[in-house]
C-alpha cells in the first residue's frame, strides 16, 4: 500500500511512525513532512492546505490510503476532495470539521443536545459585545469563531483584559474572518483532560486519556505555547469520570453529528474541564492532538492503519481498540524564546538509539544534518509501567538530545504526579 500523510509536525511523526509497523505499508508519503520525518517517510514539498496539488500528487502518485492530520485541511475539505478522486481517507469530511472549525457550531450543537459545556453567548457586533462585558461575570472567556492557530481563546482575568480581547478579534481582526464572530463563556475551573477517540459516525472508542502542558515555564507559568509536554493517562480521568463522559458528552456528540448530517469518521479530540459539577466540554478538535498523540498513540497495542481502516469504512464496532497498561510521557524540546522569536539553523544531535523516541517538529534537513527550524524542534517520548518511570525515562532520553538555544520545562508530569 502507499499511503499519504498530510501535515508536517511531531504529531505526524508520531503516526507516520505507527503506520510503518503495517506489513502491508510499502511506501509513505508526508506532504509537506520535515527534516526529521523524512528518515520514516519520502517528504513532498507540497503544503497541507494546497488541497489541489495534494489531489493531483494522490492520483499521479496511485495513493491507496490518506491520513488527513492538521486541522486546516480538513476544515478547508480536503477528505472531500480526496475522496471525489476515490482515494479512501482517514478524517472528517468538511461539513462534520467543523465541529473545530466553528466554536459558534460546536456550541449551538451542545445547547441543542444537552451536552454539558460552559454557559455563553454569541455576538456579531463588537459594540454590543462589549456592552454585554460592562456587567458580565469576570473570569469570563472570549473566543474567536474560526481557526487561529490556537491562539484565538483568552481566559479574561479582568474586564480589561476581555475587552482587549474583543477589540483584538473583532475591530482590529487579529485573526482575519475567523474573528467576525466570538463566543463569550462562562469560565470554568478544574483539572483539563484531552481525549482522543477513533469513531466512524455510529461507535465511539476513546483512546486512552492524556494532559498537555501549555504553558511555557515551569509550575504553569509563562506564555501558553502549542505545547510543551504530555503525559497519558491522565490521573483526573477516573473510570467514574469516563463513564460520565461516555455517556454525557461522548456518545450523545456522536450521535447529534449524525442526526445533524454531519456524521464523523476520524479522531475527535475532547476537551475536558473536570469541575466540580461533572465534566464539561472546553473544546472539540476534529482531529489528532499535538503533543497528546505522541503519547497516546505509544500505548497503542492495536495496529494503527487497520483501526483507521476500520474507521473510514464504518466498521469500528469489530475492530478491536487497545491499550497497554502503563504509562507515557513526552518532553518537548524548544528553542529558547518560543512561543515568541527564536534562532533556527542550529545542528541537532540525536544518539541513534534515543531516534525510536523522538517525533520531530520543526526541523530541516540541511547538507545532510538535522537543523532547527521551529519553535517546538521535538518531542522525546518514554513509555514505562508507571507514569512516575515514564517521566524519569522521558527527561533520561531527552537530556541525550542537544542543540543551541534547547529549552525544555523540567516539571511535565508533575501535577499528575501529586494527586
Ligand atoms: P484552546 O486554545 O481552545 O485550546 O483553549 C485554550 C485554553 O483556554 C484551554 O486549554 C483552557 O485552559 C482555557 N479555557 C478555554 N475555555 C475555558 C473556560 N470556559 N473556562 C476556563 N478556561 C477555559
Ligand atoms: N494540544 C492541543 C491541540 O492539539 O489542539
Amino acid at each position: 500500500m502507499k499511503i499519504m500523510v498530510i501535515g508536517g509536525g511531531g504529531r505526524e511523526h508520531a503516526i507516520i511512525k505507527r503506520l510503518k509497523e503495517n506489513p502491508a505499508v510499502e511506501q509513505i508519503f508526508a506532504l509537506p513532512g520535515n527534516g526529521g520525518i523524512a528518515a520514516d517517510a519520502v517528504c513532498v514539498d507540497i503544503g497541507a492546505k494546497d488541497i489541489p496539488a495534494i489531489v493531483d500528487f494522490a492520483k499521479e502518485t496511485g495513493i491507496d490510503y490518506a491520513v488527513v492530520a492538521p486541522d486546516d485541511p480538513l476544515v478547508l475539505g480536503c477528505v472531500d476532495a480526496l475522496e471525489a478522486v476515490g482515494v479512501p481517507c482517514f478524517g472528517p469530511r468538511k461539513n462534520a470539521a467543523i465541529i473545530e472549525g466553528s466554536k459558534v457550531f460546536s456550541k449551538n450543537l451542545m445547547r441543542k443536545y444537552g451536552i454539558p459545556t460552559a454557559a455563553y453567548r454569541v455576538f456579531d457586533d463588537p459594540a454590543e459585545a462589549l456592552q454585554y462585558l460592562e456587567t458580565a461575570p469576570i473570569p469570563t472567556v472570549v473566543k474567536a469563531d474560526g481557526l487561529a492557530l490556537g491562539k484565538g481563546v483568552t481566559v479574561a482575568m479582568t474586564r480589561e483584559e476581555a475587552f482587549a480581547a474583543v477589540r483584538e478579534i473583532m475591530e482590529d481582526r487579529k485573526f482575519g474572518d475567523s474573528g467576525s464572530r466570538i463566543v463569550i463563556e462562562e469560565y470554568l475551573e478544574g483539572p483539563e483532560v484531552s481525549v482522543l477517540s477513533f469513531t466512524d459516525g455510529e461507535t465511539v472508542v476513546p483512546m486512552v486519556s492524556s494532559m498537555d502542558h501549555k504553558r511555557a515555564l515551569d509550575g504553569d507559568r509563562g506564555p501558553n505555547t502549542g505545547g510543551m509536554g504530555t503525559i497519558a493517562p491522565n490521573p483526573f480521568y477516573t473510570p467514574d469520570v469516563a463513564r460520565a463522559c461516555m455517556e454525557q458528552i461522548f456518545l450523545p456528540t456522536i450521535r447529534a453529528m449524525k442526526a445533524e448530517g454531519r456524521e464523523f469518521r476520524g479522531c475527535l479530540y475532547f476537551g475536558l474541564m473536570i469541575t466540580k459539577d461533572g465534566p464539561r466540554v472546553i473544546e472539540y478538535n476534529c482531529r489528532f492532538g499535538d503533543p497528546e498523540t505522541q503519547v497516546v498513540l505509544p500505548l497503542l497495542e492495536s495496529d494503527l492503519l487497520t483501526v483507521m481502516q476500520a474507521v473510514t469504512e464504518g466498521r469500528l464496532k469489530d475492530c478491536p481498540v487497545r491499550f497497554r497498561d502503563g504509562a507515557a510521557c513526552c518532553v518537548v524540546l524548544a528553542s529558547a524564546g518560543y512561543p515568541g522569536s527564536y534562532g533556527k539553523g542550529y545542528e541537532i544531535t540525536i544518539p541513534a538509539e534515543v531516534r525510536d523516541h523522538v517525533f520531530v517538529a520543526g526541523a530541516a534537513l540541511k547538507e545532510g544534518r538535522l537543523v532547527t527550524s521551529g519553535g517546538r524542534v521535538l518531542g522525546v517520548t518514554a513509555t514505562a509501567d508507571t507514569l512516575a518511570e515514564a517521566v524519569k525515562a522521558a527527561y533520561a532520553l531527552a537530556d541525550t538530545v542537544t542543540f543551541e538555544n534547547r529549552f525544555c520545562r523540567r516539571d511535565i508530569g508533575k501535577r499528575a504526579l501529586s494527586i
